[in-house]
């Protein structure tokens, strides 16, 4: 999704923006561009089609400023072309905006104060600037006129803005969109996230909705649309820069994919008390236990965490739980028990469609948790508590390391939960024991790569369509296993029930369509093995892959026991490594797919 950076005080303004487009590319994007300004007279605006390497190549040695803002586009309004691309710029080529975000009122805008602008590009961010220019020709300054053309806004924006007569300032402002501040040494920074200025600075300023920027190299003011002056303390933004490193892997996606066991045992020592007690805030759980209802909320991959989640706490906490779209949920609310609980997963913490949500049911009153990987999110700051995913950062598109400690994180609450409710289920359930054997787990499917490449090839290596099946957990993990293959290889798959496969899907299985079973239930596995052998009487070509105390010689690819409950956490390594080889050998660039952004910011 749309990366916003800016800066102003530093020489080599243009290194630092060019710096932190590089590191917000894994967003997602499909054209970049920055404006960059020397506060002598000279400026510079330069916009490319796809990605920052072509951007670069433009900026010639002699493009240096002291100021600017930079920019990547993934393309909402509008196609992806330089015309569309930011930052816009007013027709009076004074003011120029980089924007994050939807406005949904642009065309209303546009015909009621833009009649005599003609628009250059498709995108309500022009519609935004041009606004300023024209509320600035009208007499306003510029930080009136820009507060004046935001609170005729409805929709979402984190935006950047500068005046190019005066670039002794830069203006920004956020609402729904994430947006910080970075705070240097002589100088400030603006970011969609930390890691894209984590070189630069640690110390952020945090905005809410409705606030407006105004800084200079050692000056920050916060105001709200009406002008009230707010007084913000900067946090001290925790991560290692390092952990952005490829190091000696090819591909980010790989690399997290060898961090999960780490992830695993990262999380039992930081979540699990030497008294096996769960390190989770007493007043989270206090209110959790008063729920009658759970409601899991999430997008994408973070969905089917919430799937394997589903179980988990209706086992070991004894608590009905549903797991919902964000999406469908936002404008389809279900009739809610009395006291219901919502839980949002999500890697980000700034999904759309989970804070529509999250906005909603505080609206309501009703209590929320959420379970990211970005502490300083949007959704860990607005929901009543939050606990960290502590995967450090990740930076393929496609989700793999968060998935597993999603995973990881639902059970260590589920057995708090069921501790607090006294439930002998959750008593007897080891998490922290249950989690190291998982990761050992994973680990020796890692150490099978050669084997599953080869798998890959012979599967996946010019088919078309593919499909995923399995029962209960083995269901849940075909779904996040069918995902990851559509996300990096374009392969049309699909996870199915492995029973339901019968009632209509099973007339796509042709000779040789590859069907992956993952069977690791003894209370499904025979029913499993009967639908994989419907496959093959139909000629599809079917990969089982068996838990080692269900295993028979038919399966090619056997992992370790673990708790059918948390067998997702081993079965997908299987699933991601397929999905990371089939891309890798089709040529594609696994760690940003076309089409997909790793931050959807946009409804
Ligand atoms: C995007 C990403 C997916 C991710 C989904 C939910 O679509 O491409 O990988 O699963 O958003 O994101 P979240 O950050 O809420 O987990």
């Amino acid at each position: 999704m749309c990366g916003i950076v800016g800066v102003i005080g530093r020489q080599d303004a243009t290194q630092v923006l060019l710096g932190g487009l590089e590191k917000l590319e894994y967003r997602g994007y499909d054209s970049a561009g920055l404006y960059v300004n020397d506060q002598h007279g000279h400026d510079h605006l330069i916009r490319r089609v796809g990605r920052i390497s072509a951007l670069e190549a433009a900026v010639m040695p002699d493009i240096q400023g002291v100021m600017g803002i930079g920019h990547t586009r993934w393309a909402t309004n509008g196609r992806p072309t330089e015309a569309n691309a930011h930052p816009q710029v007013s027709s009076d080529e004074r003011f120029y905006l980089v924007h994050n975000g939807v406005i949904t009122n642009a065309q209303a805008l546009a015909d009621r104060f833009l009649q005599n602008v003609t628009l250059a590009s498709d995108t309500d961010t022009e519609v935004l600037v041009q606004l300023v220019a024209v509320f600035a020709r009208q007499g306003l300054d510029t930080p009136a006129a820009f507060k004046k053309a935001l609170s005729l806004c409805e929709g979402s924006y984190a935006c950047c803005l500068v005046d190019r007569l005066d670039p002794l300032h830069l203006y920004a402002a956020k609402a729904k969109s994430p947006l910080l501040i970075g705070q240097g040494d002589g100088f400030y920074v603006v970011a969609s996230d930390a890691l894209a200025m984590l070189d630069r600075t640690d110390q952020f300023l945090e905005l809410e909705d409705g606030e407006v920027v105004t800084l200079t190299a050692d000056s920050c003011r916060i105001e709200t649309l009406a002008g009230q002056v707010q007084h913000r303390t900067p946090i001290t933004v925790a991560l290692d820069a390092a952990d952005l490193d490829l190091g000696p892997y090819p591909y980010y996606m790989l690399k997290e994919i060898d961090e999960q066991p780490a992830v695993l045992r990262r999380l039992v020592s930081r979540y699990v008390e030497a008294d096996s007690r769960i390190a989770v805030d007493p007043a989270l759980l206090t209110a959790l236990a008063a729920a009658d209802r759970l409601y899991i909320v999430a997008a994408g991959t973070s969905y089917h965490a919430g799937l394997v989640g589903k179980p988990l706490f209706e086992q070991l906490a004894q608590v009905p739980t549903e797991v919902h779209l964000a999406s469908e949920f936002g404008y389809h609310q279900p009739l809610l028990a009395e006291k219901p609980f919502f839980i949002f997963l999500s890697q980000s913490g700034e999904t759309a469609d989970s804070r529509q949500v999250l906005v909603n049911v505080k609206r309501q009153g009703f209590p929320s948790l959420t379970i990211t990987n970005v502490a300083t999110s949007t959704l860990a700051r607005e929901a009543d508590f939050a606990l960290d995913l502590c995967a450090g950062p990740e930076i393929a598109v496609a989700s793999t390391k968060a998935y597993t400690a999603q995973i990881a994180v639902e059970a260590l609450l589920a057995q708090a939960l069921g501790q607090q409710r006294g439930v002998p289920a959750a008593q007897a359930f080891d998490v922290a024991h249950q989690l190291s054997l998982a990761a050992t787990a994973q680990e020796a499917i890692l150490a099978e790569k050669p084997t599953v490449h080869a798998l890959a090839g012979e599967l996946f290596g010019d088919t078309r369509d593919a499909f995923f099946i399995g029962r209960g957990a083995d269901y849940a993990v075909s779904l996040e296993a069918a995902l990851k293959l559509k996300e990096i290889s374009y392969v049309q798959a699909e996870g199915f029930a492995a029973g339901e496969l019968k009632h209509g899907t099973i007339a796509l299985i042709t000779q040789g369509t590859p069907v992956v079973a993952f069977i690791t239930d003894p209370a499904t596995a025979a029913h499993t093995r009967s639908n994989a052998q419907e496959v093959e009487a139909r000629g599809g070509r079917v990969l089982r892959i068996a838990a080692a105390s269900l295993a028979t010689p038919d399966d090619e690819l056997v992992v370790q026991d673990v708790p059918s409950l948390l067998t997702p956490l081993v079965t997908i390594v299987v699933g991601q490594l397929l999905a990371y080889f089939t891309s890798l050998d089709r040529g594609y660039d696994v760690d940003r797919p076309r089409n997909l952004a790793k931050s959807v910011t946009v409804e």
